[in-house]
């Protein structure tokens, strides 16, 4: 007979770390360095939900980080388009043929996306330990699938990593049943220690930049932004009056959803027509570090780049309503403006009036080590 959870005897001393999209490689990759280098016993997943290669592969190798022994290659590439549920159930099967196969003490999973709630999902159901890294980020914003996943990964685990003490106080608030550690933001390793190696990219260049030329720099991609055409057409007229207003080159990274969607809304050609705009494809971490270090002011609607923007002394005006991220914006490295172009035009003129210098309040370097030291303690 066939049981549906595992022994607690049965289970290795191992761990695997779970991961699927681009912002899980960057802010999994510390821990799966630091566990590579205090020579523990892990093995990494990839359940596949980014796949091309300037949203995956590509970031494996600007990290230096192994290959994944297990990569699900079927989850969006045959069927694009389709819902949350199917695409979680997909990996939910994935991860639990895996897990129960692979029989590890611990599931280390980081972030809010369908991936982290998949493999969170299975491991506690499974009686396999769960580890959530970035554990008690909260928005407030109920639209957001990010936020549903979030709240859900948190009450399933069993060691919640919180980058700071806002998210412990979150995490507090709700009575978690897990174990809080506040152990800083792994997103401050990784921009630490690939800065050196971004400065000497030739992305500028690349983009007919001129070096010391000020820029701004756009990524935007939240599903309520993004899959609403009275958003997407607003953010057409952000675009408009910037380039009105200051003159200068702005570059707009575009994620694979966003360039869908503004094809689906008939949005893509008249952007191609904005004076001063230049839409480009994803860039590699290293290239994307050089772009954001070097851009007079980012505007971004993604979690990761508010942060990254704050560890790196460059101005943020943040293209949503809330943030989980609410230290850069105490800290007044990031302002909120909403989709409004004109809001954003007002942010944009406050955050170049102050100066850029303000206390990164996302720790030091040493979140993945710290990580793993709690993660691989032996339990009595
Ligand atoms: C997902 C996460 C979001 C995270 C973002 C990071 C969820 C619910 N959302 O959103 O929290 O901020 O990743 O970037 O998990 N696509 C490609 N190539 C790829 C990946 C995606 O072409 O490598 C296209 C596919 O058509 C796909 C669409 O982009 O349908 C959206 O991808 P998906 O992973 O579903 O959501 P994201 O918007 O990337
Ligand atoms: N990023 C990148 N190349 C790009 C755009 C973003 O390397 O072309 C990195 C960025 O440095 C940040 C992360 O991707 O670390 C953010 O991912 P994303 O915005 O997709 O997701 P979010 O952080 O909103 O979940």
């Amino acid at each position: 007979m066939e049981l549906n959870v595992l022994q607690q005897s049965e289970l290795k001393n191992n761990v695997a770390a779970v991961l699927g999209t681009r912002p899980e490689i960057i802010k999994l990759g510390p821990v799966i360095l630091a566990l590579k280098r205090q020579r523990k016993r892990f093995f990494i997943i990839h359940t596949g939900q980014h796949y091309s290669m300037n949203m995956d592969g590509q970031f494996f190798k600007d990290l230096g980080l192994p290959r994944p022994r297990f990569s699900y290659r079927e989850t969006q590439r045959r069927r694009p388009g389709r819902g949350h549920g199917r695409q979680t159930a997909d990996m939910i099967c994935f991860v639990e043929d895996i897990l129960t196969r692979e029989k590890p003490r611990s599931v280390v999973v980081q972030g809010d996306t369908n991936t982290t709630l998949a493999a969170a999902l299975v491991a506690r159901k499974l009686g396999i330990s769960v580890a959530h890294v970035e554990a008690g980020w909260r928005s407030g914003d109920w639209r957001m699938p990010e936020e549903h996943n979030r709240v859900m990964v948190d009450h399933i685990s069993d060691l919640l990593f919180a980058p700071t003490e806002g998210a412990r106080r979150h995490l507090r608030r709700e009575g978690v049943h897990g174990v809080i550690s506040v152990v800083g933001n792994t997103v401050v390793d990784a921009v630490l220690d690939n800065r050196k190696r971004a400065a000497r990219r030739g992305i500028l260049r690349r983009l007919g930049l001129n070096s010391g030329e000020d820029y701004f720099l756009f990524t935007v991609h939240r599903e309520e932004n993004v899959d609403n055409l009275k958003t997407i057409k607003r953010l057409r007229r952000i675009f408009e009056r910037l380039s009105r207003r200051f003159h200068v080159p702005m570059i707009f990274v575009l994620h694979p959803r966003t360039r869908h969607r503004l094809r689906f809304f008939g949005q893509l050609e008249p952007l191609e027509k904005i004076e001063n705009l230049q839409l480009v494809e994803p860039v590699g971490y290293l290239d994307f570090t050089r772009l954001l270090s070097d851009c007079r002011m980012a505007f971004t609607d993604s979690g990761g780049v508010q942060e990254e923007a704050c560890i790196l002394q460059v101005p943020c005006v943040t293209l949503r309503d809330s943030t989980e991220r609410p230290e850069t914006v105490r800290v007044r490295a990031n302002l909120l403006a909403g989709m409004n172009p004109e809001a954003v035009t007002r942010a944009a003129e406050r955050m170049l009036r102050r100066l850029t210098r303000w206390h990164n309040p996302f720790g030091d370097e040493r979140s993945g080590q710290r990580i793993v030291r709690i993660l691989t303690r032996k339990r009595v």
